[in-house]
């Protein structure tokens, strides 16, 4: 009898054990539901798990050619100063072999699908006799200078439009800068431009802006 009592007693302890424990256990689980309820009303209000993804991703920088999509690009005039003219040449002869299939570089050469290019840099431009030449490029004139070359190797048909040249031109400025200077070796010889943005020499910060008469970045003097 008393071991039946006592065992009574225990029992009756751990209910009242248990009792407080589902007490507890229930204010957990009221927490636990209140807190679920109230991150689904604050998700729907402030959308916090899901940032609006903005239109253009990253950074769009007036200027700068997207389909790079890498560091900004150089300077036509930047890319021809990054080595000596001699190797820049060098590479050029060698990237010159996408353009062969269409044209000759030798002084006087024949004209093939595209017209011969001896002497063509620094030379007029549409002006190789017995080439038909589209009339959108005839209806260019001047003559093929580093900017001038630089825009029409990037893409031929985006700068001058309706031309007959098929090339879908270079993506990259070093290439196009390297294929240049060779087309110049083989051509006028036109000096290389001066980077345009070129810090100012130590202790003269004060120079005067671009475009104010630099006497260095001007055309120099025969
Ligand atoms: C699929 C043939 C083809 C390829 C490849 C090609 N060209 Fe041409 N190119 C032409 C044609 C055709 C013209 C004439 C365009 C016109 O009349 O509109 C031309 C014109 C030119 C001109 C203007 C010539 C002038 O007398 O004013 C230059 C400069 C030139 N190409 C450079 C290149 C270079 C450099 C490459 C290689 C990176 C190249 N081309 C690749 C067909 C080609």
């Amino acid at each position: 009898m008393t071991q039946d009592n006592s065992s009574q007693d225990n029992a009756a302890g751990q209910t009242g054990g248990g009792d407080l424990f589902n007490t507890a256990a229930g204010w957990v689980l009221f927490a636990g539901v209140v807190g679920l309820g109230l991150s689904i009303l604050s998700g729907k209000y402030f959308h916090g798990d899901k940032p609006e993804r903005p239109e253009k991703l990253g950074y769009v920088i007036e200027g700068v050619v997207e389909e790079n999509a890498g560091p900004a690009e150089m300077s036509m005039a930047e890319a021809l100063n990054t080595m000596p003219a001699a190797e820049l040449i060098a590479a050029g002869e060698k990237a010159y072999s996408k353009c062969q299939s269409c044209h000759t570089i030798d002084a006087g050469g024949a004209n093939g699908i595209g017209p011969n290019l001896g002497g063509v840099m620094g030379g007029p431009v549409a002006a190789k006799g017995g080439f038909a030449y589209s009339a959108e490029l005839k209806a260019m004139g001047g003559t093929w200078d580093w900017d001038k070359m630089d825009a029409w190797l990037k893409n031929p048909k985006a700068y001058v439009s309706g031309t007959k040249m098929s090339f879908a031109g270079l993506s990259k400025v070093e290439d196009r800068a390297a294929i240049a200077a060779y087309l110049n070796s083989k051509g006028a010889n036109l000096p290389m431009p001066v980077a345009a943005a070129a810090a100012p020499a130590e202790g003269e910060a004060a120079a005067p802006a671009a475009g104010e008469t630099p006497a260095a970045a001007e055309t120099p003097a025969p």
